[in-house]
């Protein structure tokens, strides 16, 4: 699938993918690119993997810019969308909520400064993202769309991970209310969901092989995705052919969501 020629489906449009730099987002932002979008990279720390993948983007024949925001402070979202929009000559009319976190507690265990780190940049990151997106197209009179990174986990609990479910479950009844609340302005919100997919987050699973087929056991498909395969989703899905799709989440999961180990 994604190998197919890519079309230029993205041509002049302004997006902006956060956590830009490395995993989905990274694969996101090259493939934005590749079908015609100028992309803001965001990213939060060292700058070396957002600058470079900038470069790669430059020299496929594509632009993109790194920004620097932690997309969990209003101040830092705020500034980033105005950067944006004087470098890129107009509002963000694609938004790619990716930024996202996990760590691993129990609840009875679990640290309130890492449920609260969790929430904010999960849930509290995408909504300054999207609102200040949203102003900006809304100010314009453009029509655009919002995408969230969501995961599986928007429906399926996961032990230990219940700020993180949290975040997912609380993103899939948000984008619905402000789908609701933006298609009059004819901006579209939709949460992809990817199950397990080969990226710098899913390192220690990545590793551990029994561990990995344990995974692997919960995915009817039989392998885990690749960052490729949920942005070939993403730029389908911010597209113009996928109009009539608002307000609800697509999943990406080589069937993760339909309980394999149910019996
Ligand atoms: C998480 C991954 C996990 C996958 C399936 C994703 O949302 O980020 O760490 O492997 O869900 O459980």
């Amino acid at each position: 699938m994604t190998d197919q020629p890519q079309s230029r489906r993205h041509a002049g449009r302004r997006a902006l993918v956060t956590g830009g730099a490395t995993g989905i987002g990274r694969a996101t932002v090259s493939r934005l690119a590749a079908e015609g979008a100028v992309v803001v990279v965001n990213y939060v720390g060292g700058p070396d993997d957002a600058n470079e993948l900038v470069g790669e983007v430059g020299n496929a024949g594509g632009r993109a810019i790194a920004i620097e925001a932690d997309v969990s402070n209003e101040d830092q979202v705020v500034s980033m969308f105005a950067r944006a929009r004087d470098e890129l000559g107009g509002p963000i009319d694609l938004l790619v909520n990716n930024a996202g976190i996990e760590k691993p507690f129990l609840l009875v265990d679990m640290p309130l400064d890492e449920w609260s780190k969790v929430i904010a940049v999960n849930l509290t990151g995408a909504f300054l993202c999207a609102r200040e997106a949203a102003r900006g197209m809304i100010d314009a009179g453009v029509p655009g769309a919002i995408v969230n990174m969501s995961s599986v986990h928007e429906q399926i609990p996961w032990e230990k991970f219940g700020h993180y479910c949290a975040s997912k479950g609380g993103m899939k009844l948000w984008a619905g209310t402000i789908a609701k609340e933006l298609a009059p302005h004819r901006i579209r919100v939709v949460n992809v969901g990817p199950g397990a997919i080969l990226t710098p987050i899913n390192r220690d699973l990545i590793e551990h092989p029994e561990e990995k087929r344990r995974v692997e056991a919960e995915i009817p498909w039989g392998r885990l995705g690749k960052p490729e395969e949920i942005a070939a989703a993403v730029a389908w899905l911010s597209g113009p052919e996928a109009e009539y799709i608002t307000g609800t989440t697509i999943f990406v999961d080589g069937g993760m969501t339909q309980y394999p180990g149910f019996i």
